[in-house]
C-alpha cells in the first residue's frame, strides 16, 4: 500500500519552486523518492532549495512566465518528466478602477497562459510520460470573491476551466490533469499583502480548523496527486483551505 504513494523513479517538474507551496512541494517529493526539477526566476534562491532536497540529481532551470520565448527554451532543455507542478504565480491587488492592460497581460502571462503554454510545448516535444500527472495551483480565490482580487481571481478561474479541459484531452494518453485551491498560506505572497500581526490573527480566527495554510498542507495533497494513489483522479480542482470556504 506505501509504494503506492512513493514518487520514486519519477522526475517532476515544478515551477515556482523557489518560494513557499513550490518549495515545500519540491521538498516533499524528493523526500518521497523523485528527481525534481527546480523552476523560477531566482537562481540563488533556487540553489537554496535544491540544497535542501534529499537525493541527487535535482536541477534547477530558470524560466520567467512573463516571457513566452523562456518558456519555449525551457522545455527544449528538459527531459522526459513524470509529473508538472505549476505553482509559479503572482497575486498583485488592484480595485477595477486601477486596472490596466498591463496589468491584465502580466496577470494572465504569469498565472494561465505560460503555464498553458509549458504544457502544450511539453506535449509537442513529446516530452510528458504516458500516466504522468499534472497539478495546477488555483486557489480558492477562483470562487470566492474579496474586494481588489478581481484580475487574480479570474486568472485563478481561467485555471479551473483549464484542468477541466486538459483532463478531457490528455485522458487518451492516460495524463491527469488536476488543480488545487489553497486557502490563506502563510508564504512571501501573502507576506506582500503587508496585513499587521493582528491582521492575521483575525485571518486564522476566521479559519474553522483554526489557523491559515502551512505550505506543507498544500504539498502534502499535491504530492498525492503527483502519485499514483489518485491513479482515477482527473479533472478535479481540490480544496485544501482549513474549512474556510464551508462558512
Ligand atoms: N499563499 C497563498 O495564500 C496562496 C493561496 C492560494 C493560491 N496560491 C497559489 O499558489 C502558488 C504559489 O504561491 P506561494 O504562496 O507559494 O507564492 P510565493 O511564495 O510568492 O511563490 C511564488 C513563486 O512563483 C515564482 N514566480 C513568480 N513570478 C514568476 C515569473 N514571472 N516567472 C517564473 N516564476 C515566477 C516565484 O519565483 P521567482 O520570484 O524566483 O521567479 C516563486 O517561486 C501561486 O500560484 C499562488 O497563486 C497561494
Amino acid at each position: 500500500m506505501d509504494s503506492l504513494f512513493t514518487l520514486s523513479g519519477k522526475t517532476i517538474l515544478i515551477t515556482g519552486a523557489s518560494s513557499g507551496i513550490g518549495r515545500a512541494t519540491a521538498v516533499l517529493c524528493a523526500k518521497m523518492g523523485a528527481t525534481v526539477i527546480l523552476v523560477a526566476r531566482d537562481e540563488e534562491k533556487l540553489n537554496q532549495v535544491r540544497s535542501m532536497l534529499e537525493g541527487s540529481n535535482h536541477i534547477c532551470k530558470i524560466v520567467d512566465f512573463a516571457d513566452y520565448d523562456s518558456v519555449e527554451s525551457l522545455v527544449e532543455s528538459l527531459p522526459i518528466v513524470d509529473g508538472v507542478v505549476n505553482s509559479a504565480g503572482i497575486n498583485n491587488k488592484y480595485l477595477i478602477k486601477f486596472v490596466d492592460e498591463v496589468k491584465m497581460d502580466n496577470m494572465f502571462k504569469v498565472n494561465c497562459f505560460s503555464p498553458a503554454l509549458l504544457i502544450k510545448h511539453l506535449l509537442k516535444k513529446k516530452k510528458l510520460a504516458k500516466g504522468s500527472s499534472i497539478v495546477f495551483l488555483s486557489s480558492i480565490s477562483s470562487t470566492y470573491a474579496t474586494i481588489s482580487n478581481a484580475l487574480y481571481a479570474a486568472s485563478k478561474g481561467a485555471i479551473n476551466s483549464l484542468t477541466r479541459v486538459l483532463a478531457l484531452e490528455l485522458s487518451s494518453m492516460k495524463i491527469r490533469v488536476n488543480s488545487i485551491q489553497p486557502g490563506m498560506v502563510n508564504t512571501e505572497m501573502v507576506k506582500a499583502y503587508g496585513l499587521s500581526e493582528e491582521e492575521l490573527e483575525a485571518n486564522a480566527k476566521s479559519y474553522p480548523l483554526g489557523r491559515l495554510g502551512k505550505p506543507e498542507d498544500i504539498a502534502n495533497g499535491i504530492v498525492f496527486l503527483l502519485s499514483d494513489a489518485s491513479c482515477w483522479i482527473t479533472g478535479i480542482s481540490l480544496i485544501i483551505d482549513g474549512g474556510v470556504t464551508l462558512r
